[in-house]
């Protein structure tokens, strides 16, 4: 959840650091730092609470001041230099528990992203041992670890004894005074690549810190570590063992576009998805050949598949959720989602005839990514369907599926769904024609309702988009609590606007499946808590979730309904309605993605909040 970048080479780096951190603030940003080893060999640093602004703010508030000596100790620019953002996890966001973390003397610095599960033991002996320590974070035991192993042991050997001793996740780089040359780049689950220049090497916690200076890409394989010098670097695994692991060419190039004029990245991204949705089709139609390659299953394989599972987190198990009704409806699979979380800590069974799909737009989320080595460790079939092409679950799943969401900067998810939900609609499609269950007219359909759905997801905005602005967010952004219900696919669908509301807005939503209402959740209904209801296109579940809206208005509640055209009845009913006109029933959910996530943006926008950036969040959760 946090990002790491360093440089080795010619040039004074300081710049390019911050640069590359701050393409990265999506994966933390409370807290920053950045530590060289400047012209005169020595350690020189900055942290801060706050993001890349408040760094720089700070770097230019210690040059103009007294602090800068004349012999240029302190000067804080060098050409072998680590930098950070954070997101706290040990420790409140501070000053101090900002990263670089030092050692006693201040002639090491450390920055990590992940998780020293072990620091509290290796603290306290640590302490006894008589070291000083300052913040409160996991990281400083790293440094005070490094100190005492760089005593007495080689730099190779002082690495292998620090790794030893750490439990959990990480992804450091680590400079010191003793040795002025060297960066040293550790990796264990947590992600970390290489950008090899002719002249110069970065290391970050992902490529897009250093896509424009170099497409030649090494991404360290876990549990190893790398020592640079200059333009050198050798690379080890825990058992001290020199490995080699492969320069590929980086060929997933997202220059940041801006906002494009839009106040916030989350505005910008719920209008592209009907761009979106037009570049997954075709992708997927027009690069067939390539993208079976990709997949890696055979259609000897897919026609014996007997059951599909779909593990993921936050919005991606959502689509993964509404991707269950594609595959059984339409290629007749037993489907079932997992969260990732859970899946990872259950009993393990291996299914047989099981292909599991773990669904992540970062292609990073530790949780996801766990549950992919554990099906890879027992042999199981997996396929990665990630939105970054150079992610972990791309290159450790047997086979990958790219959606074309382009880069998503808002933490909350909006672009990468619709993406998802398009591809897994068109996979389902392609499972269908594999068991010879449809034929490749019914593929060409499924492409045009596509089509259509992303026509209508826009279009629903433009046809609401100023009653939202001036009446209706106005109205319901003094509510406190909401309910929203779904039922059959549409359940999935509230789970996910659901998430929407209380990521950007912080407003609490309990989502329940609308048949589970008389089981509980019924007490709860009044007029001070609205009721989101999403409905169906299946004759009988709409017949079901009309009952269910009766019960509301029946206990005085106040109901806002994202109805089809045609259900007079529902949309009778409802205090607030938004109408959309009929689809095939299963795209329901993507024709009313644009619109609710427009009304939820509006509603935080009112109150308020960062929307891009809301509170205690980061973009790609690499911790667990
Ligand atoms: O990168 P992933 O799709 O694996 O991320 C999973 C969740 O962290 C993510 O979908 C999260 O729930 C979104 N911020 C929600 O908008």
């Amino acid at each position: 959840m946090c990002s790491v970048v360093g440089y080795s080479g010619p040039r004074l780096c300081r710049q390019m650091i911050l640069e590359g951190l701050s393409r990265l603030e999506y994966r933390g940003y409370d807290s920053s730092g950045f530590a060289c080893i400047n012209a005169t060999s020595k350690l020189a640093s900055v942290k801060t609470q706050g993001g890349i602004q408040q760094l720089n703010l700070k770097i230019a508030t210690q040059e103009m001041g007294v602090s800068i000596s004349s012999s240029g100790e302190n000067n804080l620019d060098g050409t072998l230099a680590i930098g950070h953002t954070r997101w706290s996890t040990h420790g409140v966001s501070t000053d101090t528990n900002a990263h670089p973390h030092f050692d006693c003397h201040k002639s090491i610095a450390v920055v990590h992203n992940g998780i020293i599960e072990n620091f509290v033991l290796l603290k306290e002996k640590l302490q006894l041992a008589g070291h000083h320590f300052v913040s409160q974070t996991d990281t400083e035991v790293v440094a005070h670890l490094f100190e005492d192993e760089i005593k007495t042991k080689s730099l190779e050997k002082a690495v292998l004894s620090v790794v030893t001793k750490l439990q959990g996740a990480y992804a450091l780089l680590i400079i010191s005074e003793k040795y002025p040359d060297y960066l040293i780049a550790v990796r264990k689950s947590s992600p970390l690549c290489l950008g090899v220049a002719d002249k110069e090497i970065f290391v970050a916690s992902d490529v897009t810190a250093f896509t424009d200076k170099t497409d030649q890409v090494v991404f360290l394989p876990d549990e190893s570590f790398v020592l640079i010098s200059g333009t050198d670097y050798h690379v080890y695994n825990y058992f001290g063992e020199r490995i080699y692991p492969p320069v590929q060419k980086n060929t997933c190039i997202w220059l940041s576009e801006g906002k494009s004029g839009y106040e916030h990245y989350m505005l910008k991204e719920i209008y592209e998805q009907k761009r979106v949705i037009i570049d997954t089709v075709n992708f997927l139609r027009g690069n067939t050949a390539a993208v079976m390659q990709q997949l890696n299953i055979s259609p000897e394989t897919v026609q014996d598949i007997q059951n599909i599972h779909f593990i993921g987190c936050g919005t991606s198990w959502h689509a993964g959720l509404i991707g269950e009704y594609f595959m059984q409806e339409i290629a007749q699979v037993a489907t079932q989602s997992f969260l990732a979380s859970e899946f990872r800590y259950k009993k393990f069974f291996s299914y047989p005839r099981t292909l599991t799909i773990i669904i992540s737009q970062s292609g990073e989320t530790a949780d996801s990514l766990e549950a992919l080595r554990l099906l890879s460790a027992s042999k199981q079939p997996t396929v990665a369907l990630a939105n970054v092409a150079s992610s972990s679950m791309v290159r450790e799943a047997d086979g990958f599926l790219l959606t074309q969401a382009g880069q998503e900067i808002a933490v909350a998810s909006t672009k990468a769904f619709t993406s998802q939900i398009a591809a897994l609609y068109i996979f389902a499609h392609w499972v269908a024609h594999s068991k010879g269950l449809i034929t490749n007219k019914a593929i060409a359909r499924a492409h045009e309702e596509l089509f259509v759905a992303g026509e209508i997801l826009e279009n629903s905005i433009e046809r609401y988009k100023f009653d939202i602005v001036a009446r209706i967010a106005p109205y319901y952004a003094k509510y406190k609590n909401f309910i929203f219900l779904g039922r059959h696919i549409s359940f999935p669908f509230a789970l996910e606007a659901a998430l929407k509301l209380k990521e950007i807005a912080y407003i609490f939503v309990d989502c329940y499946p609308a048949g589970e209402l008389k089981h509980g959740p019924l007490a709860l209904i009044d007029a001070q808590t609205p009721v989101v209801l999403f409905s169906c296109l299946d004759e009988v579940i709409y017949k079901k979730l009309y009952g269910n809206a009766q019960e509301v208005k029946a206990r005085s509640g106040h109901l806002i309904v994202f109805a089809f055209e045609h259900q007079k009845d529902l949309i009778a009913l409802a205090d607030t309605v938004f109408i959309f006109p009929k689809v095939n029933p299963l795209l329901a959910p993507l024709v009313m993605t644009g619109l609710v996530q427009f009304f939820v943006y509006q509603i935080a926008l009112l109150l308020e909040r960062p929307i891009d950036r809301p509170r205690n969040l980061a973009k790609s959760v690499t911790v667990e």
